[in-house]
């Protein structure tokens, strides 16, 4: 069984995903947290949008990379969406997330992974694909108070430019742009919490696994 969860920047993906990877014993990628690793190598070593360095961090990159300080941070937010946008670093990264997804670890008998291409091209083939969006208001204020909880400093302001500009370079890339599968369901969780949209997965899946 592969999962498959995408969608904007701060729709709930990551909270959904969780829940539903414990719910179904499913292993759990988060494909993004692969994009901040590459993003954040990248500015170590120079600019994120030169694709020589951009190229080099993916094909450095290792699993303990995805615990660098800062990595949910938007520095490297905003470095992983311009690392993103180089077609060669996606194909670096495709391999390695199309590994997971088909030979989950740790004896798991499926996989979820979460990004913004998993039900289009990093595995068309996944049996449930869920596209989570919300209106650009309510990701706004679901971030800041992610980031205010986290203790960082943020202005509300700067957070909703911040996710705007990424998700318009998302939705613009060439490869791989940030679009719903044909087959996918789109929840728009603006008006429900993390419960609510987690029931309207579990219905879905369930109608889908009958
Ligand atoms: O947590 P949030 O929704 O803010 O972002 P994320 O899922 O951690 O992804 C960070 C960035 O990585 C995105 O804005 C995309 O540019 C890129 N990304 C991608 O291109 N493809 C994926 N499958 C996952 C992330």
């Amino acid at each position: 069984m592969i999962i498959a969860i995408d969608g904007p920047a701060a729709a709930g993906k990551g909270t959904l995903t969780r829940k539903l990877a414990k719910y179904y014993n499913l292993a759990l990628l988060d494909t993004g947290l692969i994009y901040r690793a590459v993003g954040l190598k990248a500015v170590l070593n120079g600019d994120p949008s030169d694709s020589e360095i951009a190229i080099q961090a993916a094909k450095s990159l290792d699993l303990a990379d995805l615990k660098i300080h800062g990595i949910r941070g938007e520095l490297a937010a905003k470095s992983a969406s311009l690392v993103a946008a180089i077609p060669a670093v996606r194909d670096v990264l495709l391999e390695f997330q199309r590994e997971f997804a088909h030979n989950p670890p740790d004896g798991k008998l499926g996989s979820i992974l979460d990004g913004r291409d998993i039900g289009t091209v990093v595995c068309p083939d996944a049996k449930i694909k869920l596209f989570i969006t919300a209106s650009l208001e309510v990701r706004t204020d679901r971030r800041y108070k992610e980031l205010q909880e986290r203790g960082e400093e943020a202005i509300r302001s700067a957070v909703l430019n911040d996710i705007k500009t990424r998700d318009e370079r998302d939705i613009a890339r060439a490869l791989s742009p940030l679009k719903p599968a044909g087959d996918a369901k789109i929840i728009d969780s603006s008006d429900f919490n993390a419960s609510e949209v987690f029931s309207l997965a579990q219905e879905f899946i369930s109608s889908q696994m009958k």
